[in-house]
């Protein structure tokens, strides 16, 4: 089986808990991802926003709320079906396309915004992409890209005599997708996950943002906010060490 087809039929086999696990209050992705995300999202009312690997449709739904216009792409058939009946539940008209992000043919539409929330690690060819979609940005359109940090996929995790927490980087250049073990998905499903993951350089991610005629106007490498610093082993570890990184930029020619 191809990368591809491992990291689609690991979604799809895993769908529903992905859905119930991704947005609940105790994931990594709720404790600092999405919270840097949705401050990131102002000014969105009436827009036209495309949401690349929009899986179950977590920031496809919270724009729309918000009065968005919103496409979302991606291509687990499994997720975009849970995309669909969450939207129809609010009646929220949201366009949801099942289709691969790097096949899809956008035509000749212009976008206000578009994110790409924790999905370019699956993109091996990120120059390329980006190249791509950027022709579907208006200018001073946006586009937000959410991420495992290039440190987080690179190591592993240690712990010094006194008990500090840090991180090893053994593989930050390397191009080979790392096979990542979803030990929270096997808990829960029985079954075993290894899916592959493309790390990502900042160098590289920033190279192609500029190579798409996109300016950089943040990076943000969030950490568990004040409210979230207990004790738990979780978060001193997020505390401390890399786990995501938000690029944001805007396209300022065609
Ligand atoms: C970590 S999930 C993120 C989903 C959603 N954006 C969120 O933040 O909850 C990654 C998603 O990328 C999708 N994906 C990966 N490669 C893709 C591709 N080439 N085309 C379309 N979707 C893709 C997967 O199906 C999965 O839904």
């Amino acid at each position: 089986m191809n990368t591809k087809c491992k990291i689609k039929n690991a979604y799809d086999e895993s769908a529903l808990q992905y859905d119930s696990f991704v947005d609940c209050g105790n994931s990594h992705n709720s404790i600092a991802e999405s919270p840097a995300v949705y401050k990131l999202l102002t000014d969105i009312e009436n827009k036209n926003i495309l949401d690349l690997c929009c899986g179950s449709g977590r920031y496809s739904l919270w724009m729309a709320r918000r009065g968005a216009k919103i496409t979302g792409i991606d291509y687990s058939k499994k997720l975009i079906k849970i995309a669909r009946e969450k939207a129809d539940k609010e009646s929220l008209a949201i366009n949801f396309i099942e289709s691969d992000i790097e096949k899809v043919d956008l035509g000749k539409r212009k976008y206000d915004g578009i994110i790409i929330g924790m999905g370019i690690g699956y993109i091996r060819n990120v120059g390329k992409l980006l190249g791509e979609i950027a022709k579907h940005l208006k200018i001073n359109g946006w586009i937000i890209i959410s991420t495992n940090h290039p440190i987080r996929e690179s190591g592993e995790y240690i712990k010094d005599k006194e008990g500090n927490i840090g991180r090893t980087v053994f593989t930050y250049f390397s191009k080979k997708p790392r096979m990542v073990e979803w030990k929270h998905m096997q808990s829960i499903t029985g079954k075993k996950f290894e899916v592959p993951i493309y790390p990502h350089s900042i160098e590289e991610i920033v190279s192609a943002l500029f190579n798409s005629s996109i300016y950089i106007t943040n990076i943000f490498e969030p950490r568990p906010s004040k409210n979230n610093l207990c004790e738990s082993e979780l978060i001193k570890r997020m505390a401390c060490c890399q786990q995501f990184i938000i690029y944001r930029g805007i396209k300022v020619r065609m």
